[in-house]
């Protein structure tokens, strides 16, 4: 009877050895996967440390910046300036300057001076002050290109449906905003309307 009983737990002690090793063979593929997916990630934290060093900065190279825009007089007039302002929003700019405003005449002629020589000079003059516009001064990175490819393309029938003048407009002239073009013409247009921005 002793014998028996040793006997039974012999085996259960072999038996419970023989299912860990079985278990521990199972689980060694895993194991080594998840080892190797550590080992990838150590050596791209350590890419990006040497980079960080180099760049002594942020990853990123976006740059913040200021950007100046107005929405026409017609997008004022049909009520599309919550669109407007909403997709700007969305994508995270924040504003600096809002507000609403009937252009003159001479800041209008002072606004567009480098199109005086050009045909379409007084019509555009003459539309920008046909109603109030709402003039904005917006923060973001790299605010000046991001917010030009938002509003797409000068011509409407050109400008890429999703971009603000390819949903918006048909009228080369009312083609919904202007955004600044360079970080020089921003300084020039925007201290037209907000002489006080630093
Ligand atoms: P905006 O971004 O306000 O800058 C100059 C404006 O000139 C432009 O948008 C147009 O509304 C207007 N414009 C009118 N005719 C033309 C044209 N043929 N080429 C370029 N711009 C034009």
């Amino acid at each position: 009877m002793q014998l028996l009983r040793e006997n039974i737990l012999q085996h259960n002690r072999t038996n419970a050895r023989e299912e860990r090793r079985h278990s521990g063979l199972l689980l060694l593929p895993k194991v080594q996967g998840e080892y190797r997916l550590f080992q990838e990630r150590l050596a791209e934290a350590k890419v990006d440390s040497v980079l960080r060093k180099k760049r002594k900065g942020p990853l990123s190279s976006a740059k913040p910046q200021t950007t100046f825009s107005f929405l026409k007089p017609e997008t004022v007039k049909r009520g599309a300036v919550g669109e407007v302002l909403a997709r700007f929003e969305r994508k995270g700019f924040h504003f600096r300057e809002l507000m609403l405003h009937h252009i003159t005449k001479s800041e209008a002629e002072k606004l567009y001076a480098v199109h005086r020589s050009k045909p379409f000079f007084q019509e555009l003059v003459d539309h920008v002050t046909s109603g109030p516009v709402v003039l904005m001064v917006l923060d973001g990175p790299n605010a000046v290109d991001t917010v030009r490819r938002m509003v797409g393309a000068t011509n409407p029938m050109e400008a890429v449906p999703g971009t603000i003048r390819g949903d918006l407009s048909l009228s080369i002239t009312a083609n919904s905003i202007h955004a600044s073009d360079s970080a020089e013409s921003v300084k020039k247009e925007a201290s037209i309307f907000f002489p006080n921005l630093d």
